[in-house]
């Protein structure tokens, strides 16, 4: 009788868990399955791996330990972007573009360099997470924007300034890609419109790039990052074709391809843009790759089956890239996702990362990892 009633509450247990989707997923441990961590597999396709930072990870132990464990590349969640490395003050007091970093960029930079972590620059000129008085007389936003010639100054000011301040804090040799723009195109193939447009004029996007390359070292290379870029292929190819200086030579050496996926988008799709990207003989990065669950407006539940889709799509995906890169179809020297854990993704509620919340590993790593048995096959 008592046997009975523990097996009824046992499989009563089962099917509430399972039917709430928050089941448990235990996977063999990285070192159970293998000897190699993440870095060593890109390496042998020639490609560094990184992931996004913060704070958040550099001040805790077990991801920071992580990080340096897996990764040989960082890039700034934030603390790089022009909302954190403007100093608004400043400017307003000297009347012009003054950038500086935060405690949070320099504490990161730091790290960086004493674990030989290489970095990508992310971002330089961008519609959004940009202070809105840079566009305004005075560096005061009840005043009105100011013209062309003064906004292109201080374009050229924030260009300059980034790289003279990263030489200045002796973090310049670190650095090996940088967003020059970031997310100018729709994806009906017009430009987005925003502040750059207004004040400059469309060909914000040409002056950005001319001067990146007047004042970035020849080790840094220029990218133009963008997202739904699977459905913007055929623009962003006829755009990077107008980035070049009098000569005919490229202002631009990238495109970085941000890969903000969904299981329910289609691999063998997102490789066919990459296919057209490269056709430009630019290269190519993958800059901040998740995969979530379900699609946009639906997300699913971390359950064992949505997990091994993930698991899936990444080794296609990953195995696409491998495939391009290893016959020289294309050139990407970098895979870059957008965060490692679930618990501190910026899209946690989709599950999109390699390890879930406690850093245990998922399908998703060992897709990444291109070890297929484990991947969710
Ligand atoms: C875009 C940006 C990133 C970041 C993500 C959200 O992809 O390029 O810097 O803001 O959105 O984290």
């Amino acid at each position: 009788m008592k046997k009975k009633l523990l097996l009824s509450i046992f499989l009563i247990m089962t099917v509430i868990l399972s039917g709430c989707g928050t089941e448990k997923v235990v996977l063999p441990s990285q070192k159970e399955v293998t000897d190699k961590t993440i870095k060593d597999v890109f390496a042998e396709h020639g490609m560094k791996v990184g992931t996004c930072v913060s704070s958040a990870v550099k001040n805790d132990e077990k991801m920071q330990a992580l990080v340096l464990e897996q990764f040989n590349s960082i890039t700034m969640e934030n603390a790089m972007k022009p909302d954190y490395t403007l100093n608004h003050d400043k400017s307003m007091a000297e009347g012009k573009i003054v950038v500086e970093f935060n405690s949070e960029a320099l504490s990161l930079l730091g790290w960086a360099k004493n674990n030989n972590l290489a970095v990508r620059g992310h971002t330089l000129i961008w519609y959004s997470q940009t202070p809105e008085c840079i566009f305004h007389e005075g560096f005061d936003t009840n005043n009105a924007f100011v013209g062309r010639e003064e906004m292109l100054t201080r374009m050229e000011s924030m260009i300059r300034g980034m790289f003279e301040e990263l030489e200045n804090q002796g973090y310049l040799s670190l650095f090996y890609a940088f967003d020059v723009i970031n997310e100018a195109w729709m994806e009906d193939g017009t430009i987005r419109k925003n502040h750059w447009t207004e004040t400059i004029g469309d060909d914000y996007l040409k002056y950005a790039f001319y001067y990146a390359d007047k004042y970035a070292p020849e080790t840094i290379d220029l990218y133009y990052n963008d997202y739904n870029e699977q459905y913007k292929a055929d623009t962003l190819s006829t755009f990077v074709n107008t980035l070049k200086d009098e000569n005919g030579r490229y202002l631009i050496d990238g495109i970085g391809l941000q890969a903000h996926l969904f299981t329910s988008d289609d691999v063998a799709g997102y490789l066919a843009a990459v296919d057209i990207l490269a056709e430009t003989g630019l290269k190519l990065e993958i800059t901040e790759l998740d995969i979530g669950l379900g699609k946009y407006q639906n997300p699913q539940p971390a359950t064992d089956t949505h997990l091994k889709e993930q698991g899936r799509f990444c080794y296609e995906l990953i195995k696409g890239l491998f495939e391009r890169a290893d016959s020289g179809k294309i050139n990407m020297d970098a895979v870059t996702f957008w965060g490692f854990s679930d618990g501190i993704s910026w899209r946690r509620e989709y599950s999109p990362q390699l390890y879930d919340s406690e850093l245990n590993p998922k399908y998703f790593l060992y897709g990444a990892m291109q070890i297929r048995e484990h991947s969710g096959y």
